[in-house]
């Protein structure tokens, strides 16, 4: 095993990749600005399951690239996760979003391309660069929208089309991390990954509407769908989304340059409406929401094709939408008293 620096390591899928590249022996340092509500919960996860390996630094991704440019030179791979993360902020704020999210990744690979070591680079990339898929188009059945023609799953053919700041930060910064590998000749690649879930998800009304609905079920906290509820996602639990992580580094060579897409694909797919209805009847959670407008940015569905990487690696989803969301709620119940001071107000 070698040494990884996780930038936004302290996050929902950093903690989770950090908990298993040291569960197997690798030296990980996580970098983060502890920016995110939660991120002290998990890092007090990770120093208290991991006694050797693990170093923590506290740094900025837009300002401190002194640190990255050190960091870059001691480490085998970087797996870069820091970004702005809510559609709805960079709505708002669309500078600070582009600051973190393309000129934070911008800093990342200025620090690899000078580095001695060169590290492979994984870019977390998103789905939201193919944009509302108005091309495609879509059906509306009773519960749920489906594609029209038929259509299973987006391809990495599709056209890019970034909508909303967030998407065109996340997208400039996914077309440079696979230019670099181009231009520069060092490993990158880009996994445009779909909604993930799975335990230490902190979500909020803006990001991460998979833990949040149950989360504010649990505090009793108004849930409001924006639209008719039938938006279908694929939804692909962040243990499956470490694995591709792992299995990129395995077929560092293979995969170096590529762009994929990554999502729980069609046989894991849920529409707002039907999950709130699986909370209830399957959960025995009582949910209760409101609808409000449509939110800008928003795709009606988006279900990714994975099947170029698990052609091109071996990979494959192993946690189906039930057993997934069952265990985010067994990590939320076994949290509530934590969570409980972000969430009761
Ligand atoms: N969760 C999803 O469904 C999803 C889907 C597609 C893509 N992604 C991407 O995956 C990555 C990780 O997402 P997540 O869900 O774990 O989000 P998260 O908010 O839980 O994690 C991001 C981390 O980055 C840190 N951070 C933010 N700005 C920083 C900065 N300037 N410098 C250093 N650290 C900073 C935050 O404190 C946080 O810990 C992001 O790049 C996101 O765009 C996530």
């Amino acid at each position: 095993m070698g040494k990884m620096l996780i930038t936004g390591g302290a996050g929902f899928i950093g903690v989770n990749a950090a908990d298993h590249f040291l569960s197997k022996g690798w030296e990980v340092t996580v970098l983060d600005n502890f920016s995110r509500k939660g991120t002290d919960i998990n890092r007090a996860f990770l120093e208290g399951k991991h006694q050797s390996g693990l170093t923590i630094v506290k740094a900025d991704i837009i300002t401190d690239q002194d640190v990255l440019n050190q960091l870059c030179n001691e480490v085998d791979v970087v797996l870069h996760l820091a970004a702005q993360v809510a559609v709805t902020t960079s709505v708002t704020d669309p500078r600070s979003d582009f600051e973190c999210n393309a000129l934070g990744t911008f800093n990342v690979l200025e620090a690899v391309r000078q580095s001695s070591k060169k590290p492979m680079v994984i870019y977390a990339s998103t789905n939201k660069v193919y944009g509302g898929l108005e091309h495609i188009g879509v059906e509306e059945g009773e519960k749920r929208y489906s594609f029209a023609g038929g259509l299973q799953g987006v391809t990495e053919e599709t056209p890019l089309d970034f909508h909303s700041p967030y998407g065109c930060s996340k997208g400039a910064a996914d077309q440079y991390v696979r230019d670099y590998s181009r231009l520069y000749g060092f490993d990158t690649v880009v996994l445009r990954q779909s909604c993930i879930y799975g335990p230490h998800q902190m979500g909020i009304e803006d990001q991460g509407w998979v833990a949040w609905f149950m989360i504010a079920t649990m505090f009793k906290r108004p849930i409001t769908i924006y639209g008719n509820g039938k938006q279908v996602r694929d939804l692909l639990y962040v243990d499956d989304l470490v694995a591709a992580y792992d299995t990129c580094i395995e077929h560092r060579k293979t995969v170096s340059g590529h762009v994929f897409n990554m999502g729980g694909g069609p046989s894991n797919t849920l529409s707002l409406l039907e999950f709130l209805a699986f909370l209830k009847d399957d959960l025995g959670m009582e949910v209760e929401y409101s609808y409000g407008d449509t939110r800008p940015g928003d795709q009606p569905m988006f279900i990714s094709d994975n099947s170029t990487f698990e052609q091109m690696t071996g990979w494959i989803t192993k946690t189906n939408t039930a057993t997934g969301i069952a265990n985010l709620l067994e990590w939320l119940k076994a949290n509530k008293d934590s969570l409980q001071q972000f969430y009761s107000t």
